[in-house]
C-alpha cells in the first residue's frame, strides 16, 4: 500500500508546492532507480494548479510520476490503493473555499506536513486549519517551519518555535530556509534536484533531504517528544 503524504495549510502562499513539489524530487532521486516506474507520484488537487504548472515546465526531467486531480473525489479517496507507488506527496488548496477537497485527501493521509512561515500574522490561519480541519481527521500531522530567512536573524524564528511549542504541536525539527533558489525554480521548470552543483544549492537541497529523512524515517508517526508534546498539551 502506498504511503500518502498531505502538505496542507488553508493559509495561501506558506510554501505548500514549494515542500511538496520539492520533497517528491528528493525521495523520487533517492528511491526511483527505473525513471519509467517511478515509486514516487506527486498529486495537485489544488484547482489553481500551481504544481501542474511547474510540473509542465520541468518536462520529461521531473523525477516523479504527477497528477493534477481537483475534480475527482472518488479517485482521491482511494490514493492509498495505487499500489504501484511506494510515497505519494498530495498538494492542497491554500483556500477555505476547496475544504471538502482537503478532507476527502484527510481520510487517505497517513502522515500531513503543515507548512507554516514564521511570521506571526501566518499563526492563527494556521491554528484555525489545524484545530478545524487537520486535526479532527485523526491523521498524524506536523507543523514544518518554512521560508525561515537567516539573514533576518533568529528572533522570528525563536518566536514561532515559542509559539509552536505553546500550542503544544508537533513540529518537524527540520527548518526549511528561504532560498531564492527555490523562489524562482518553478518559474525556471526545476526542481531542488536539479539545482546547480554550487554550495548555496546544496544547502538550499540540504534541507529537502532532512525534511526526507525525518517524514519517511518516522515511518508515519511523529517522533516521540512530539507525540509527548501533544499529550501534555491536551489538545491540538
Ligand atoms: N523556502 C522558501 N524559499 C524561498 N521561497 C519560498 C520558500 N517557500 C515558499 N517560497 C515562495 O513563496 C511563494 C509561495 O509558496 P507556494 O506557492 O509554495 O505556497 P502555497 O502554500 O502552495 O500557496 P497557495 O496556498 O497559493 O497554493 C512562492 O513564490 C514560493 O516560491
Ligand atoms: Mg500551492
Amino acid at each position: 500500500m502506498a504511503r500518502v503524504h498531505v502538505i496542507a495549510n488553508q493559509k495561501g502562499g506558506v510554501g505548500k508546492t514549494t515542500v511538496t513539489v520539492n520533497l517528491a524530487a528528493v525521495v523520487a532521486d533517492t528511491l526511483g532507480g527505473d525513471p519509467a516506474a517511478s515509486p514516487v507520484l506527486g498529486v495537485s488537487t489544488d484547482p489553481q494548479a500551481s504544481m501542474l504548472e511547474w510540473a509542465e515546465r520541468v518536462g520529461d526531467a521531473i523525477p516523479f510520476d504527477f497528477t493534477q486531480c481537483h475534480d475527482d473525489p472518488a479517485a482521491l479517496s482511494k490514493l492509498r490503493q495505487l499500489e504501484q507507488y511506494e510515497h505519494i506527496f498530495v498538494d492542497t488548496p491554500g483556500s477555505l473555499e476547496d475544504e471538502s477537497i482537503l478532507q476527502t485527501v484527510l481520510t487517505q493521509a497517513d502522515d500531513v506536513i503543515v507548512p507554516l512561515e514564521p511570521e506571526p500574522m501566518a499563526f492563527s490561519p494556521a491554528a484555525r486549519s489545524i484545530q478545524r480541519v487537520i486535526a479532527p481527521s485523526g491523521a498524524t500531522w506536523r507543523v514544518l517551519l518554512n521560508n525561515w530567512d537567516p539573514r533576518d536573524g533568529e528572533s522570528d524564528l525563536e518566536q514561532t518555535r515559542g509559539y509552536v511549542t505553546a500550542k503544544g504541536w508537533p513540529v518537524f525539527n527540520t527548518v526549511i530556509r528561504h532560498y531564492k533558489l527555490h523562489t524562482r525554480a518553478s518559474a525556471e521548470g526545476v526542481t531542488v534536484v536539479q539545482y546547480p552543483k554550487n554550495r548555496v544549492a546544496l544547502e538550499a537541497r540540504q534541507d529537502f533531504f532532512r525534511l526526507a529523512l525525518e517524514v519517511l524515517g518516522s515511518d508515519g508517526r511523529s517522533p516521540r517528544h512530539a507525540a509527548l508534546n501533544a499529550v501534555k498539551a491536551g489538545e491540538a
